[in-house]
């Protein structure tokens, strides 16, 4: 197995092993950038896009699914981690289902298709990302929108050189149990634009939602079309 295959398994394997905690700490409310913007802000971003059917991309325990809901929009979840699908199944009606990128990259149409909107909610985690946002391409409609939102990089570089490279989050600020750090792969603003454009994307506007008090930046999103 190549490093590369190695840590995007290890990422799968670490939200199994986190799940209850992960689902916890969404119901908890426990992730303060969340709390203070990030959840709102993509919540917003699909109804300032008037998106109707949306396909959830790493919806973990289904949190958007519900609240996009409650906002008239039909989601379909979809997620590797089984025992994050179970939860959502349990929290809500909506449609939820246990599938693996690999899968949808070797199968596309296996998530159902005419989209609206796709989003990837902190849900892109790994190096190689282009495959899977090429054949999300297949799903959406000719002119609906992706939307990706991910730690801000300004933010999450914590004065550490600004390149891409791997990192390793250990959950040390949720209360939780988390057993497993996650690798994930820290990517810079233009990166992001470099990947997505070359995936066959075009980026058509991006927001950076702030800390209301601090006015930190939380996270980036790239809608795109
Ligand atoms: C930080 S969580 C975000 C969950 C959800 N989008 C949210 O906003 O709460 C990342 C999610 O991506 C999922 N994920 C990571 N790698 C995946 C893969 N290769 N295939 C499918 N899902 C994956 C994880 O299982 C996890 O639920």
């Amino acid at each position: 197995m190549t490093i590369q295959s190695d840590r995007e398994q290890q990422i799968r394997q670490s939200w199994e092993v986190n799940a209850d905690a992960w689902t916890r700490a969404i119901d908890q409310n426990e992730v303060a950038s969340r709390r203070a913007a990030t959840d709102e802000a993509i919540v917003q971003a699909v109804v300032r896009y008037q998106l109707r059917r949306v396909l959830d991309v790493g919806c973990g325990e289904g949190w958007l699914a519900r609240a996009l809901g409650k906002q008239g929009v039909e989601v379909v979840g979809v997620d590797a981690c089984g025992t994050l699908v179970d939860r959502a199944i349990e929290k809500s009606s909506g449609c939820f289902r246990a599938i693996g990128y690999d899968e949808m990259i070797a199968n596309p149409l296996i998530v159902g298709q005419s989209y609206d909107g796709i989003v990837c909610n902190f849900s892109l985690l790994g190096e190689e990302i282009g495959d899977l946002l090429r054949s999300l391409r297949q799903t959406i409609i000719s002119d609906g929108h992706l939307l990706i939102q991910t730690v801000h990089p300004c933010t999450a570089c914590q004065q550490q050189p600004y390149v891409d490279g791997w990192k390793t989050e250990n959950f040390d600020n949720l209360g939780g149990d988390f057993k497993a750090p996650m690798p994930w792969y820290f990517r810079t603003i233009s990166s992001w634009f470099q990947q997505v454009s070359k995936s066959g994307w075009t980026v058509v506007e991006l927001e950076e939602p702030i800390h209301p008090q601090t006015k930190i930046p939380l996270s980036l999103i790239l809608i795109c079309q």
